[in-house]
């Protein structure tokens, strides 16, 4: 039986990668890592936990003895590493944070893999789990490939851009065997509501504004994060050692008109006349920095993988809308205390 140790998988994508890994390896058991921050939700894996071969392990990559001591422990043969301080609104309030856990505790992780199988790493990987972000803003043509020059805007694309850094050069340096991706933007269930389309879903539930950013005319590439968890399976099993994969939904959005798709989507579903939700846009102060545009060109993850993505985006968004409508108890949950602070501090 293979170890295998996934980071941050009580938070969004890496609950879907963990039961996904849970559910089709039966001969790995995964390890579940997260800290429960306040992106970290043990209810998105009701379903899965009480599994033989499914462990989870509360615990902080910042702290460097006991992901030292977790590793001497159980001996993991793999990690897929996506815990992540992963909001960019948050990064640009507490940037520290951001350095901690995405590069130092990036770089704990990496020491305990080394420091266990330096000299062995036959059959060993390591996956960190990077964003488009590192790349920095497109213009209005062009898209991002493996070896655009990293140019991060953001805190938060910052710290990303550094652990990949120090990611390739564990490679380079101790020949540590490793793949890397860079993923567009997720959206789906079970994310948390301060990404635009959770947050917009919400807003929309209890009549209160939709807020827009600036002239709302900034674009992202959206995938569906089961076929993000599909990818990640991929690139995991048969990426070649020290490559870079880009993921992306070949699905570019400006945010205004996503914005309107959703409310009409959303009209019909709570059965409010047309036009209803789109009454609720609001144009505020837009985020310092906002990259204007970013788009993948998922040729390699293609041709060389086979992966490519498989829900469309008017099924995806409607399969993200009639979730949240029927988990009100897991919106309620995670929209109650410490998340009204951030919303007022915000959006006031
Ligand atoms: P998320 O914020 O939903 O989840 C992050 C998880 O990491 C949470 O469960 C949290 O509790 C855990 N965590 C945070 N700090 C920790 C620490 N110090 N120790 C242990 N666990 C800790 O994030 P997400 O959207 O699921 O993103 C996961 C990864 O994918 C991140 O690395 C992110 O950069 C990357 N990514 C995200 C997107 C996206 O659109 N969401 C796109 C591309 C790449
Ligand atoms: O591109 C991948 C990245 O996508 C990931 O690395 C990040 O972890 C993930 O959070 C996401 O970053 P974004 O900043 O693109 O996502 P967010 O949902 O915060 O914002 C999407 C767009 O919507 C962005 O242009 C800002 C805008 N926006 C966002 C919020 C929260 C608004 O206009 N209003 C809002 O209230």
């Amino acid at each position: 039986m293979k170890h295998i140790l996934i980071t941050g998988g009580a938070g969004f994508i890496g609950s879907h990668v963990v039961r996904l890994f849970v559910n089709r390896y039966p001969h790995y058991h995964i390890y579940n890592l997260d800290a429960l921050t306040y992106a970290g939700n043990l209810e998105n894996l009701k379903d899965i936990e009480h599994r033989d071969n499914y462990t989870f392990i509360r615990g902080d990559i910042k702290d460097k003895a006991f992901v030292d001591a977790l590793f001497k422990t159980h001996h993991f043969d793999g990690v897929i590493h996506l815990a992540a301080e992963s909001h960019v609104d948050r990064s640009i309030e507490d940037p520290l944070i951001f350095v901690k856990t995405n590069i130092l505790g990036t770089i704990h992780l990496l020491e305990a893999f080394k420091a266990l199988w330096m000299g062995s790493f036959q059959g060993k990987r390591f996956y960190h789990i990077s964003t488009d972000e590192v790349y920095g803003s497109l213009g209005s043509t062009g898209l991002f490939i493996e070896t655009t020059a990293y140019d991060p805007n953001s805190p938060y694309s910052a710290s990303k851009a550094s652990s990949d850094h120090f990611v390739r050069a564990y490679g380079e340096t101790y020949e540590l065997p490793y793949v890397l991706s860079n993923c567009s933007n997720n959206y789906g269930p079970n994310q948390f509501p301060e990404k635009l389309i959770p947050l917009f879903i919400n807003n929309i539930i209890n009549n209160k504004p939709l807020p827009v950013y600036g002239d709302g005319n900034y674009t992202r590439d959206w995938l569906y994060v089961i076929d993000h968890a599909k990818a990640i399976d991929v690139v995991f099993h048969n990426g070649e050692n020290k490559e870079t994969y880009n993921i992306g939904g070949c699905n570019e959005w400006k945010n205004i008109e996503l914005v309107r798709l959703l409310c009409k989507q959303m009209d019909v579903k709570l059965g409010r006349p047309d036009g209803t939700s789109e009454k609720l846009i609001t144009f505020v102060k837009d985020r310092p920095g906002h990259d204007l545009r970013y788009a993948i060109d998922a040729t390699k993850i293609k041709n060389e993988l086979g992966w490519e993505p498989s829900v469309t985006f008017e099924e995806g968004l409607s399969e993200t809308i009639d979730w949240y409508l029927n988990n009100d108890l897991w919106l309620s949950h995670v929209t109650s205390g410490s998340y009204q602070d951030y919303y007022k501090k915000q959006y006031n």
